[in-house]
C-alpha cells in the first residue's frame, strides 16, 4: 500500500482528482468504481471543473457505484443517486447510460446484486476504485463481520454507520437501515485503488487499516492485500499512524 500523506482535505482531493485525469488520459474508456461519502465531494468537484474545461472527457469511460441504501426513494435527496447526479453525473459527460448505481426496490434483491455484478464483469471488470472509509473501517457498506462477504448483497447497517451518517437526514430514524453494496470481491478484484481518509475522526480507522491484524471485523485492513492501492490521508486522519513503519 503506497500512503501519501497530504496538509489537508483540498490537498487530497486535488490529489486524487490529479490520479483519475491521468488515468482517464491514457486510458479514455477506463472503468471506475465510485464511491459517495463527504469524503470525495472535493474530488468529484475538481473532476466536473476539468471536464467543463475540457480537460478531461469521460465520454468512453464507464462507471459504477459501491453502494445505494434499500428503502429510500430513488430521487431523495440523501440517496445515492441523487448524491451522484448533484456532484458527478449532472456536470460531467458520460454517455447515457455508462454511470451505474446499485438499485433494488426490494422485492428481489438477490436477483438485482447478482445482475449488478454481471454488469461489472460483462464491463471488464473496475480499473481504478475510488473509496472512503467508515469510522468503524467499513468499505463501501461492507461493515466488521465475522466474514466478507465478495458478491454484492444487501446487508444490515451498523449503528454506528446510522449515526455517522445522520448528519445528511433530518433525523436518526430518518436514515435507512440497510443498503445494496459490492461485495469485498469486487472491489478486491479492481485493478488499482485510491483510498482517501480525511478528518481526526477516521484517525483511529486509519490507524487499524495500517497497523492493525488483516481482518474482516476492518474490512479496510484487507485492502493490505491488494498489490496496487494508493492512501491518501490528510495531516488529521494521518496522526495516529507511525510514520517510520509506512512505505510511501
Ligand atoms: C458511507 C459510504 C462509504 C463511505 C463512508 C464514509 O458509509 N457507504 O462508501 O466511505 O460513508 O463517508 P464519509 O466520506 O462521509 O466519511
Amino acid at each position: 500500500m503506497k500512503i501519501r500523506i497530504c496538509k489537508d482535505y483540498e490537498e487530497v482531493s486535488k490529489a486524487a482528482a490529479e490520479i483519475v485525469r491521468e488515468r482517464l488520459a491514457a486510458h479514455p474508456d477506463t472503468v471506475l468504481g465510485l464511491a459517495t461519502g463527504s469524503t470525495p465531494v472535493g474530488m468529484y468537484e475538481r473532476l466536473a471543473k476539468m471536464c467543463q474545461e475540457g480537460r478531461i472527457s469521460f465520454r468512453e469511460a464507464k462507471s459504477f457505484n459501491l453502494d445505494e441504501y434499500v428503502g429510500i426513494a430513488i430521487d431523495h435527496p440523501e440517496s445515492y443517486h441523487s448524491f451522484m447526479g448533484r456532484h458527478l453525473f449532472d456536470h460531467v459527460d458520460f454517455a447515457p447510460g455508462a454511470s451505474r448505481v446499485p438499485w433494488t426496490n426490494g422485492e428481489n434483491p438477490l436477483k438485482d446484486c447478482a445482475e449488478y455484478d454481471g454488469a461489472v464483469s460483462a464491463a471488464g471488470g473496475i480499473d481504478l476504485q475510488i473509496l472512503g472509509i467508515g469510522s468503524n473501517g467499513h468499505i463501501a457498506f461492507n461493515e466488521p463481520a465475522d466474514d466478507f462477504t465478495e458478491e454484492t448483497h444487501v446487508t444490515e447497517l451498523n449503528e454506528s454507520t446510522i449515526r455517522d451518517n445522520a448528519r445528511f437526514f433530518n433525523s436518526i430514524a430518518e436514515v435507512p437501515t440497510s443498503a445494496m453494496t459490492v461485495g469485498m470481491g469486487v472491489i478486491m478484484k479492481a485493478k488499482e485503488i485510491l483510498i482517501m481518509a480525511t478528518g481526526a475522526n477516521k484517525a483511529d480507522a486509519v490507524y487499524r487499516m495500517v497497523h492493525g491484524g488483516i481482518t474482516p471485523w476492518v474490512p479496510a485492513s484487507v485492502l493490505r492485500l491488494h498489490p496496487n492501492v494508493t492512501l491518501l490521508l490528510d495531516e488529521a486522519a494521518a496522526s495516529k499512524i507511525d510514520r517510520g513503519q509506512i512505505q510511501s
